[in-house]
């Protein structure tokens, strides 16, 4: 093993030890927010068409923060909403990638499709992923190297082609760039696969990528909390995770993301060239 190498096996064994530990931060997390639904005066509007904070975003991302400083004394945090300590620098270092709530406008509008996201990264690497839906109760992990669970079950992704599986992709009005072309991608999606899905949340959504509902995900920008925690979820399950044009996904500003099978991502990474500038 490569001295890098080495140095991530060790960080990886550390979150191992504290496993339990952080999956129970990230439950009580996720119970909060399914026993917390948003009144009016919660909700507030942030920079962009339609984009949304609750009071319950912003008080689960401080009590993550908060919980995990007392484990990992060193690390930093790269949130969606903003709080003290919350770097934006997934790059260097150990950094936990918090999404608070993702699938916000769910939450408010009681769609019962939301999740807790945590992602924990070294130098740009990540390295483990827990994403919890309390509606659902559906608890989904990773560790690199050691596989994916789904509430404890292990996954492991066939790979499909589109024909044979549900395609999901994501949209959000605060992010319209190239809504032509996603709209045309998304028909030949729909007209090539078994049905289409735009659920709401980008890391449930791959979740579901990891556990065989979804074949492939598609989304044309995300920052870093919504995919980091999915991403060693799907990789881990077998699936493949990268941007459209097929670079590695980034950690430090936001990207396209194309998580699924080997075959089904191919295929839509075909189909997306046809609509998309280089
Ligand atoms: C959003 C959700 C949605 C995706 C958006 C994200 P948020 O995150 O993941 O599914 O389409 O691009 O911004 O705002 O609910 O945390
Ligand atoms: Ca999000
Ligand atoms: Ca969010």
């Amino acid at each position: 093993m490569k001295q890098g190498g080495r140095a991530l096996e060790v960080l990886i064994q550390t979150i191992e030890k504290n496993r339990e530990a952080i999956e129970q931060i990230v439950l009580n997390a996720g119970r909060y927010m399914k026993d917390h639904p948003p009144q009016i005066k919660d909700v507030h509007r942030k920079a962009g068409l339609a984009n949304f904070v609750t009071d319950e975003d912003i008080q689960i991302q401080k009590d993550l923060i908060e919980k995990f400083r007392k484990i990992f004394p060193a690390c930093s945090f790269y949130g969606e909403e903003d709080t003290a300590g919350n770097s934006r620098n997934g790059k260097e270092g150990l950094c936990f990638f918090i999404d608070p709530i993702d699938g916000t406008t769910n939450f408010i509008f009681g769609y019962n499709h939301s999740c807790v996201s945590v992602g924990i990264g070294y130098n740009g690497k990540i390295l483990a992923g827990f994403v919890y839906n309390p509606f659902a109760d559906t608890f989904y992990s990773a560790l690199r190297g050691r596989g994916s669970l789904l509430n404890g079950k292990r996954l492991q992704i066939r790979n499909s082609p589109i024909a044979e599986g549900i395609v999901s992709f994501g949209c959000a009005r605060y992010n319209e760039g190239d809504t032509d072309a996603l709209f045309q991608i998304a028909k030949e999606l729909y007209l090539g696969s078994l049905s289409i899905r735009e659920g709401g949340s980008a890391a449930l959504d791959i979740c579901r990528v990891a556990a065989g509902a979804n074949v492939v995900y598609l989304e044309l920008k995300l920052n870093p909390y919504d995919y980091a925690a999915a991403s060693v979820i799907v990789e881990e399950a077998g699936g493949v995770i990268a941007q459209v044009d097929g670079s590695p996904i980034t950690l430090d500003r936001p990207c396209s993301i194309l998580a699924g099978t080997r075959t089904a991502t191919e295929e839509v990474r075909a189909i997306c060239s046809k609509y998309l500038k280089k």
